[in-house]
């Protein structure tokens, strides 16, 4: 399959048209950012290490019965994908509190949460994507409420199937952003990636920091920490 016009260039990625309208080549890049934009950069092979990440992930979860976008990995960078119309709404998961979590409830980065959470984002960069709850989103019609129970169904599921396959690899996950979309034929797919620019990853002995936080926080070793995930990944 072949790389058509660009449908769309995004913060990490570039989507491309292909022959068959229902496909897209998602085009994973080397460019990093973080706090919507304002700090940018570049991780060296990003590209390439998230591409093989996220496919190993959205691997697992086809494996265990979640529908996903992903079809086949066609090179390094490139993965062919169903043509999602994105749900924009975020959905971010979170076992251990972290980042907005803990600032904005004053808790200790760490802290084991009793129960996941699941929260709801605004997908708008103009905007910031900023938290929304459901009455939001029915208010304004940002997805259709049985479109809702689905995928929250899906990213409890998804959050259970992550946390077990890495708890084996020796790595806690903290929490995770999910997007949904529609694909052709009506029915919602996981889309965008799961990889450590999407995830906060530490490993579950020394609680090192294996995501793009090293990057956001300017920790260095920001390479060296998505590699370790890909090496933990292929054990
Ligand atoms: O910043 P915050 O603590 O809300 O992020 C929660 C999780 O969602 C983190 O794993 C982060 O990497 C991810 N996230 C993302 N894209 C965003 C916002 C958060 O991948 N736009």
């Amino acid at each position: 399959m072949e790389k058509l016009e660009e449908l769309y260039e995004g913060k990490a990625k570039r989507i491309y048209k292909t022959e068959e309208d229902d496909k897209v080549i998602v085009e994973y890049k080397d460019d990093a950012t973080a706090f919507n934009g304002e700090k940018k950069g570049q991780i060296v092979e990003k590209g390439k290490l998230n591409a093989e990440i996220s496919t190993i992930f959205f691997e697992l979860l086809e494996d265990n019965d979640i529908p996903t976008h992903l079809i086949e990995r066609l090179n390094d960078t490139d993965v062919l994908a169903k043509k999602l119309d994105i749900i924009l709404v975020e959905v971010v998961m979170r076992n251990i509190a972290a980042g907005s979590l803990a600032k904005r409830l004053g808790l200790e980065e760490g802290t084991e949460l009793s129960q996941p959470i699941l929260e709801f984002y605004y997908k708008d960069d103009d905007l910031g994507d900023p938290m929304i709850n459901e009455y939001h989103i029915q208010a304004e019609e940002i997805a259709d409420p049985n479109d809702l129970e689905v995928i929250k169904d899906l990213a409890f599921k998804i959050n259970e199937i992550l946390v077990e396959f890495l708890a084996d690899k020796g790595i806690d996950l903290v929490d995770f952003k999910l997007e949904f979309g529609k694909g052709t034929d009506g029915e919602i797919y996981l889309g965008d990636e799961i990889s450590p620019d999407t995830c906060r990853f530490w490993d579950a002995q020394s609680k090192k920091k294996l995501d793009k936080d090293r990057f956001r926080r300017d920790l260095g070793e920001v390479e060296g920490a998505y590699q370790e995930i890909l090496k933990r990944l292929n054990l």
